[in-house]
């Protein structure tokens, strides 16, 4: 029977599937609903230092191909967070914190009190495409790598980039020397692709309110952009990858695997069906795993071939970040 586990920066994972952050992890009832889950990790709501309730409503949308949203950060404030980690440290899975400043230095405040609070690992979230008046950080590289290198200085603790997606060689290549070069210790890779519009023809309506009915494109809409991000990053980087966008099936968490990612993050697929999800996919994922014959992630993790059947293998990066 293949087995599901995974160790990423030394700590170990029940499962390979985790919540993407942001997917039914706001309230304390959604934590503990995946601490109860299958899933490899909790996953906390990227967090700002305050309250937020967020855009107006509708801000969500889903369809047989994805989702739009433009949740607007809605989350409980880092004060409450850090109330529930050591009560949420009972699942015995890791803890992930994710962060996104509103203003400079939260990060580093924020980072520092998860830091002290225990969490296993810090994700430092560059690219929220739903903040008014906010670009995503991760497409201003400069920014960036400020960022990155101010965060780094204050934990230890294995922390990572949760990036946009990219669509141009120049920019993987550059990312991938800002991680570099700033000391993460993973990736992230994709977030919710920026500023997409669905529209309901029927109504002849957009499909949410904020933002002019723009927000982040998820679910089976974008596996391909986050298969490319995932493969293109595992090429340039010798870091753990958690690759997310699209994956609702243990086949779709297999081909991420292959493109190289060590572990997937479940968004638009845990909003449509609740943490249930996660039962589904570990036992799809072992399946889709022993008829492979591989016995468990790590052993597909990168497998990938070119069309000649040759391995995909590592690139040379034709550029630096400067
Ligand atoms: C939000 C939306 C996202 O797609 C994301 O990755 C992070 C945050 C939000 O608007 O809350």
């Amino acid at each position: 029977m293949a087995e599901v586990s995974i160790e990423i920066c030394g700590v170990r994972f029940p499962s390979a599937a985790i919540n993407a952050a942001g997917a039914k992890d706001v309230s304390a009832g959604d934590l503990e609903a995946l601490g109860q889950s299958e899933a490899g990790a909790i996953v906390i709501k990227t967090t700002t230092k305050a309250f937020r309730s967020g855009n107006d409503l509708p801000r969500w949308h889903t369809d047989g191909m994805g989702s739009i949203n433009s949740m607007g950060l809605p989350n409980l404030g880092i004060e409450r967070y850090l109330e529930l980690v050591p009560v949420l440290r009972r699942w015995n899975k890791p803890l992930i914190a994710s962060v996104s400043g509103i203003e400079e230095g939260d990060n580093e405040e924020m980072i520092a009190a998860y830091d002290k609070a225990g969490v296993d690992m810090i994700e430092v979230n560059l690219s929220c495409p739903n903040l008014a008046g906010k670009g995503q950080l991760g497409y201003d590289l400069d920014a960036s790598r400020e960022m990155l290198a101010s965060c780094r200085k204050i934990t230890k603790r294995p922390m990572g980039a949760k990036l946009p997606p990219y669509f141009d060689g120049f920019q993987f290549e550059r990312m991938a020397a800002v991680l570099k070069e700033t000391g993460a210790d993973f990736v992230v890779t994709i977030n919710s692709v920026g500023n997409t519009l669905i529209i309901d023809p029927e109504k002849e309506e957009k499909m949410i309110a904020p933002n002019g009915g723009f927000g982040g494109l998820g679910g089976s809409y974008v596996k391909p952009i986050s298969l490319a991000n995932v493969h293109k990053f595992s090429q340039l980087l010798d870091l753990p990858i958690v690759g997310v966008g699209g994956v609702s099936s243990g086949v779709d968490a297999f081909e991420h695997l292959l493109a190289g990612a060590s572990a997937v993050g479940v968004g638009t697929a845990l909003v449509n069906e609740g943490p249930a999800v996660f039962t589904r996919l570990n036992a799809e994922l072992r399946t889709v795993l022993e008829e492979h014959g591989y016995d468990g992630p790590a052993a597909a993790r990168g497998k990938l071939k070119d069309k000649t059947g040759t391995p995909a293998g590592k690139e040379t990066p034709a550029t630096q970040a400067r």
